[in-house]
């Protein structure tokens, strides 16, 4: 070998043999893509605050790298998605991007990364395609397709005896799934969803639409909301005199992260999620008293599925030893854990959606009092998706 091609060779070699240890002493570049502006803003910030408070037990640290952050506002708004994530994928150059709420916006965020590679793990968005057809190796959610609570609710009301459903929710991803999952298991139950009512997100001009609720009076009332438009609507339907006479059943947003707004307005409103309150398990008790002390403000479900984000970033890259390149590796990691959480344990499916208790809750006090669990172990389909 001539001298110039041996001492490029044992350049090349020693750069591979000191490139994991140099990567491992860089900063992981989390990109937190969430809404810190308009009707989800409140849920972007609880998801990122969970986010932190893992990390920060972890002493600041994940899969051994300490953690550079990189944030965007997506402000809720999927027109602006694609150059937003861009911003991260691009301009950044994040390894992972941790993000978002709204599902329009997630599913923009699902193509990117697709296309890049990036790993994404979503800590909100319920957006049944990015794990159906949309689904990839690098894409993962710590929360729950819009289906799930969706299809249990549709059992509970089935099982109540309830024969006529009105749903009522906003016209996007996020509404027309959790309709579609409540419809599906309360037909199957003998139920009749006799009314679709709908209003553009994030609009809450919702009077025309009560009264029209009122001149159908069915048993029971579906809904989707969140954030500030979920406090508009419990008060709403409380103030068109609703509450006293048609009982009003829903994803658990409608009362998650809301209830000091609401007021009494929400008193015994019966939801369906994967989290609430007065669950007796070591973990919650230990993240709600982390949580308050962080932050001086009782956790709610978003805050939890920001810790869960955490914990399965924590998860793949402790098998990686860091290395966000080795996705099959990653993806084996965290879809062979029993993710301790808060919520109680839950694993990760196929499709890289979470498998979990859907708990039914009613509010009482200001509290979203867990009073039993609707579907045990609830897995989305994933139809659709092939890995
Ligand atoms: C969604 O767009 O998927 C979503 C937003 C807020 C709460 C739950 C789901």
């Amino acid at each position: 070998m001539k001298r110039s091609t041996l001492a490029a060779a044992l350049a090349a070699a020693t750069v591979m043999a000191v490139a994991p240890a140099a990567q491992a002493q860089q900063k992981l570049k989390v990109g937190l893509m969430l809404p810190y502006s308009g009707t989800y803003a409140a849920l972007g910030t609880a998801i990122e605050n969970g986010f932190k408070l893992y990390v920060a037990e972890q002493g600041g640290k994940i899969g051994g790298r300490e953690i550079e952050y990189f944030k965007v506002d997506d402000e809720s708004e999927p027109a602006k998605a694609t150059d937003n994530v861009g911003k991260l994928i691009k301009r950044d150059n994040v390894d992972v991007i941790v993000g978002t709420v709204h599902s329009g916006v997630a599913m923009a965020m699902a193509k990117a990364a697709k296309d890049s590679g990036t790993l994404l793990i979503i800590p909100n968005a319920g957006a049944v395609a990015v794990t159906g057809p949309m689904c990839a190796e690098n894409i993962f959610r710590s929360s729950f397709s819009n289906w799930q609570p969706g299809y249990a609710m549709g059992e509970v009301a089935a099982k109540k005896g309830m024969k006529k459903a009105v749903t009522i929710t906003w016209k996007y991803a996020a509404g027309d799934e959790s309709v579609g999952g409540f419809k599906e298991a309360f037909e199957k139950g003998g139920g009749q969803v006799v009314k679709e009512l709908s209003l553009p997100f994030p609009n809450v001009e919702f009077q025309p639409l009560l009264t029209e609720i009122a001149s159908i009076r069915p048993d029971v009332v579906y809904t989707f909301f969140a954030g500030g438009g979920a406090v508009k609507f419990v008060k709403d339907y409380a103030a068109a005199g609703l509450k006293k006479t048609i009982p009003l059943y829903g994803a658990g947003f409608i009362t998650d992260g809301t209830l000091e707004a609401q007021g009494a307005d929400a008193d015994g409103l019966l939801t369906t999620l994967h989290y609430g309150d007065g669950l007796d398990n070591p973990k919650d008790k230990a993240f709600r008293a982390a949580y308050e002390k962080a932050y001086k403000v009782a956790p709610d479900v978003y805050a939890v599925q920001g810790y869960d984000a955490a914990q399965m970033l924590a998860i793949g890259l402790n098998a990686t030893h860091g290395d966000v390149a080795k996705k099959a590796e990653f993806a084996k990691a965290v879809t062979a854990a029993r993710i301790d959480s808060p919520r109680g344990a839950f694993t990760i499916g196929a499709s890289h959606n979470p498998v979990q208790d859907m708990y039914l809750r009613q509010v009482i006090g200001k509290e979203n009092k867990v009073i039993g669990i609707a579907a045990k172990a609830l897995a989305d389909p994933g139809a659709g998706c092939r890995m």
